[in-house]
């Protein structure tokens, strides 16, 4: 399980202090799938930042099954099992499909585990499994080795960054498949309808500030107010 307690986090700004996220608390547990959406700019990205240990909150606690994680590096948490999911794969030459599986398995993927990954996302493992990562696989293959990776890394929570973003609608199906058939917890910032509809929970930003945490039933009426005022002014 994980909790986020009162999260705030500032910034100088050029002098003047700006608040960028406003004592801020959820839970997501276990297995659960755990929407974050909100406008641009309403803190989501820092937020996943924090989880992840790329930024220390200002106050507030970051707890892991219990343990307060606050002050533990990227590597420690990863140790934990935490991922987060899209980080782009650097890519080294002459790496193969198989060895980018097997590096984000953290060893530990034979030849059945790399192949079931890849199937899952909808690739032919017989195809991909010895090609070269480069630039010869097309933005749509690409994005689904990333998916086949989640997969392979099989993390006990993955924290997903729009990973909506840049992905063509075959592999989107890819993605919320994924998704649905996962055995682990998502925290998963999007503003897709697909994804939304598979949430168990929602958290809904508005500039820094939890404006609410709960179903989508109660979540989506809060946003298509917030969509209305928006059109109006
Ligand atoms: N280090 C920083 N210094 C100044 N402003 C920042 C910093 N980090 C984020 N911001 C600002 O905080 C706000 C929230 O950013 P972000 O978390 O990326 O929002 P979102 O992902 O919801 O679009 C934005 O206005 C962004 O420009
Ligand atoms: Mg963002």
């Amino acid at each position: 399980m994980l909790e986020l307690k009162n999260i705030s986090y500032v910034v100088d700004d050029n002098g003047t202090q700006k608040v960028i996220l406003d004592d801020v608390s959820f839970v997501a547990q276990d297995n659960e799938l755990v929407v974050i959406t909100g406008q641009n700019g309403s803190g989501k990205s820092t937020l996943a930042k924090i989880v992840m240990g790329i930024i220390k909150p200002t106050s507030g606690k970051v707890i892991y099954n219990g343990k307060d994680i606050t002050n533990y590096s990227i590597d420690k948490r990863a140790k934990l099992g935490i991922a987060y999911a899209f980080q782009s794969p650097v890519i080294f030459k002459g790496i193969t499909v198989k060895k980018m599986l097997e590096i984000a398995s953290g060893g530990k993927l034979n030849i059945n585990d790399a192949c079931t990954a890849l199937s899952q996302v909808g690739l032919c493992a017989r195809d991909y499994i010895d090609r070269e990562l480069n630039s010869k696989l097309s933005g749509g293959e690409l994005k689904r080795i990333e998916l086949a990776m989640i997969v392979a890394r099989n993390a006990k929570l993955n924290i997903c960054d729009e990973p909506e973003a840049g992905i063509d609608l075959w592999s989107f199906d890819a993605l919320v498949n994924l998704f649905k058939a996962r055995k682990s917890s998502y925290v998963i910032i999007s503003h897709q309808s697909k994804i939304i509809e598979i949430a168990d929970k929602m958290v809904l930003l508005k500039a820094g500030k939890l404006e609410k945490v709960g179903t989508k039933e109660e979540v989506m009426p809060l946003i298509a107010e917030e969509k209305c005022a928006r059109l109006k002014v």
